[in-house]
């Protein structure tokens, strides 16, 4: 028998013995991160003393979260989102200079392959909504334009679905769209007032919101993922600030930075200059990007 396995496991050393048992373990850094997890897991344990019964529940969660989960639902992604860890994790991972452009949370939506658009598209592919024209320029953290910076935008539709979510409903690549800068960095698109949705709410993960007496909703917002080379890529969303859910984002992911006015508009010649019939909402954001190297 080897040193490090002769302790036996007691209350009060249960941490030390563990984590002694993993001393061979190929890889350091899952060795590192399996002392934390056992160190915190036996705290709570410890704090908790959870019963039977509890334990048992815990078990069936989690079992149940698994269960969910296939190609196109990410349960466990979900329970991270609402736990905050999701945006904590983003938050240390994109720390950047003063002035750049916040991260918040990817979400379970995102499509790779969206289509290269032209400026002035129109990502709405079955003409309903509220029409909404956005637009504005992308900077470095020294406010020169940049050029060749793909945006790729994905937004819900106004029911809050996905085109994921509703196949053979909504078009394939319905409110998606992948732009790109000229030199002068302005971007402009055609897309659809966002509202309100419930993230995926109908597994373990809805039924623990309603435990807790949390609702399921993300305020009304799109999403970007802004890249270029040599720069930080910046997976973001815009936010609506008067939406009714936009301090209790379910996920935690709204920041004051990201928040853009959505300014009616009821002049029918600006109508028909952007390319709609009637109102339309006017969303004006900048984005600035750092550069790889700064933190
Ligand atoms: C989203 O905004 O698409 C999203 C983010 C987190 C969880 C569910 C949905
Ligand atoms: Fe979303």
């Amino acid at each position: 028998m080897q040193e490090h396995e002769s302790g036996y496991f007691t209350e009060e050393n249960s941490v030390e013995v563990v984590t002694a048992r993993n001393r061979n373990a190929g890889n350091p850094r899952l060795q590192e991160v399996m002392e934390v997890i056992t160190r915190k897991l036996h705290e709570a344990v410890r704090e908790i003393e959870p019963t039977e019964e509890e334990w048992m529940q815990a078990i069936m969660f989690l079992t149940r979260t698994g269960q969910i989960c296939d190609d196109t639902r990410q349960e466990f992604i979900l329970l991270s989102d609402i736990l905050g860890v999701s945006m904590l994790a983003d938050a240390i991972r994109s720390r950047r200079p003063s002035g750049a452009t916040e991260n918040t949370v990817l979400g379970p939506f995102h499509v790779d392959g969206a289509p290269e658009r032209e400026m002035g598209d129109n990502i709405c592919l079955d003409q309903k909504g509220e029409p909404m024209f956005v637009h504005g320029v992308v900077r470095d953290t020294d406010g020169n334009p940049l050029e060749g910076v793909r945006l790729d935008v994905w937004e819900a539709n106004d029911e809050g679905f996905y085109d994921v979510q509703q196949q053979g409903i909504q078009p394939e690549f319905n409110l998606r769209g992948v732009f790109t800068t000229g030199a002068d960095g302005r971007y402009w698109f055609r897309a659809v007032k966002p509202k309100f949705y419930p993230i995926p709410d109908d597994g373990p993960v809805g039924q623990l919101l309603g435990h807790l007496g949390r609702h399921p909703y993300r305020p009304a917002h799109f999403h970007y993922l802004v890249s270029l080379d040599g720069y930080q890529k910046l997976t973001t969303h815009i936010f609506d600030p008067d939406d009714r859910y936009i301090h209790s984002d379910c996920v935690f992911g709204v920041k004051e930075s990201l928040m853009a006015e959505f300014k009616p508009v009821d002049d029918p010649a600006e109508a028909a200059r952007h390319g709609f019939t009637g109102r339309f909402f006017d969303v004006e954001y900048d984005f600035v990007l750092a550069r790889m190297e700064t933190t």
